[in-house]
């Protein structure tokens, strides 16, 4: 791939004609005129994705109660067959990948599972800029152990509450602190943290450790069994593109197959003596045995068609193609943005960014409302930062170039004034 960029149009073109991934743009459904660069929020839907539900509809249709039995049992295990799909994105063994309910919930499940205060170890540190929603179920699960989160839940700080200096991390990381809950890239700046090195530390501190992969799952290329953290989550609906509410995922460190989950369900007890409905809980000693209820099916089937495109592209080829993507992104707004007031807010070296580029501006919110009026899909968050998602499955090199023309005639016409200030509900 060309490594030298150009600010001519006929250069994206070029870029395109050298892309491996390129063909895939066209087994997703994207509407004539749009440029998508909200991958990092929902991915699109795919021809693959929509015919992994429509089998499973079909099944049902066909065979009522029996869709958990038929194919050798394939919806009744569904959660272990995604799981094996996955094992190539996040590099963990099969049986330490769960795929079930939402992050949040599994959140709350593995530090109800791992979180077992004593009086002198009972902390759990995390950072303030991270997703709110693991602040929120950390808390609440400190709360249900009896703790004051204002004592229990170490908060490191951001720099100017954007990104995270992991020496800090690795400063605070105490005698008390029990656990250690950080994402892994970072969902305004895209910064991506070094998880091995603040792993390694916590480990040698005695201290147990998780992340959240839900802005790195089907971008970085994850390898947990050498990470050897001692849990994960993520969420499949973003760059996996499982779908809205798709299924999220865990990951239990084998070593610790022996715990009992801290939220246990039926759906956790072992396959072969689920259906005995005895009333002793008899764990499933693998990450399977975290789940709690009925499999979603209808949530999880479409990541099977979306999971099984990843294997084909490659995970490689995708965060080679991403970086690419986003640095020749980052390459126009610099040559053609800033004189408008933009600035990047991302991590310019590639292995401390992310699959999105942070663009900064004071007017972000009404620039973000004037390119959707212009069929530019972005989002944006408060206070001035628009998030743009070129993916490598389906987004061209021209589309970016045709972004960053829009947005030049959205500054040169000032059509965001048009807009109102007010926040809509979903932004
Ligand atoms: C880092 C992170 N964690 C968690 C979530 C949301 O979790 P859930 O799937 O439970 O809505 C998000 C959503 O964007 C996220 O960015």
């Amino acid at each position: 791939m060309e490594e030298k960029f150009q600010v001519g149009p006929d250069f994206p073109k070029l870029l395109d004609n050298n892309d491996p991934l390129g063909h895939f743009k066209q087994r997703f459904y994207i509407r004539e005129g749009v440029i998508y660069m909200c991958g990092n929020s929902l991915g699109l839907a795919s021809k693959d994705a929509e015919e992994g539900l429509l089998n499973a509809i079909e099944k049902w249709k066909e065979e009522g109660v029996k869709i958990w039995t038929v194919d050798d049992s394939k919806y009744y295990l569904y959660s272990s067959y995604l799981a094996r799909l996955l094992v190539p994105i996040v590099g963990a063994d099969e049986d330490e990948i769960a795929v079930t309910n939402t992050t949040t919930t599994n959140i709350h499940q593995v530090i109800s599972t791992f979180y077992k205060p004593t009086s002198t170890k009972y902390k759990i540190l995390v950072d303030d800029i991270n997703f709110p929603t693991d602040r929120y179920a950390i808390e609440s699960q400190v709360r249900l152990k009896g703790y004051d989160p204002k004592d229990a839940v170490k908060v490191v700080e951001s720099i100017n509450g954007k990104f995270l200096n992991e020496d800090d991390v690795i400063d605070a990381m105490s005698p008390d602190v029990a656990i250690v809950f950080l994402p892994a890239v970072y969902y305004r700046t895209a910064q991506v943290v070094d998880m091995e090195k603040v792993t390694n530390a916590a480990k040698e501190r005695d201290i147990l450790i998780g992340w959240d992969l839900c802005h790195a799952v089907g971008v970085l290329e994850l390898d947990l069994k050498k990470l050897d953290s001692d849990f994960a989550v993520w969420c499949n609906y973003k760059y996996l593109n499982g779908g809205p509410g798709s299924a999220a995922a865990l990951y239990i460190n084998r070593k610790h197959f022996n715990l009992l989950p801290g939220m246990a369900g039926w759906f956790g007890n072992k396959s072969e003596t689920q259906f005995l409905l005895r009333q002793e809980f008899d764990h499933q000693k693998d990450a399977g045995g975290w789940q709690i209820g009925t499999p979603n099916i209808f949530s999880m089937a479409p990541l099977e068609g979306a999971l099984k495109m990843f294997k084909e592209a490659g995970i490689s080829n995708i965060r080679k193609k991403s970086l690419h993507i986003t640095k020749y992104l980052m390459y126009l707004i610099e040559a053609k943005l800033t004189k408008y007031g933009f600035t990047i807010g991302s991590y310019k070296e590639d292995s401390k960014r992310g699959g999105h580029v942070c663009l900064q501006h004071d007017e972000g919110y009404r620039i973000s409302l004037a390119l959707k009026d212009r069929k530019v899909v972005s989002d944006f968050r408060d206070p001035n930062v628009i998030r743009v998602t070129p993916t490598a499955l389906y987004t061209s090199y021209s589309d970016v170039y045709e972004m960053v023309d829009i947005l030049i005639d959205v500054m040169e016409k000032q059509s965001y004034l048009n807009f109102s200030l007010k926040l809509n509900l979903v932004v």
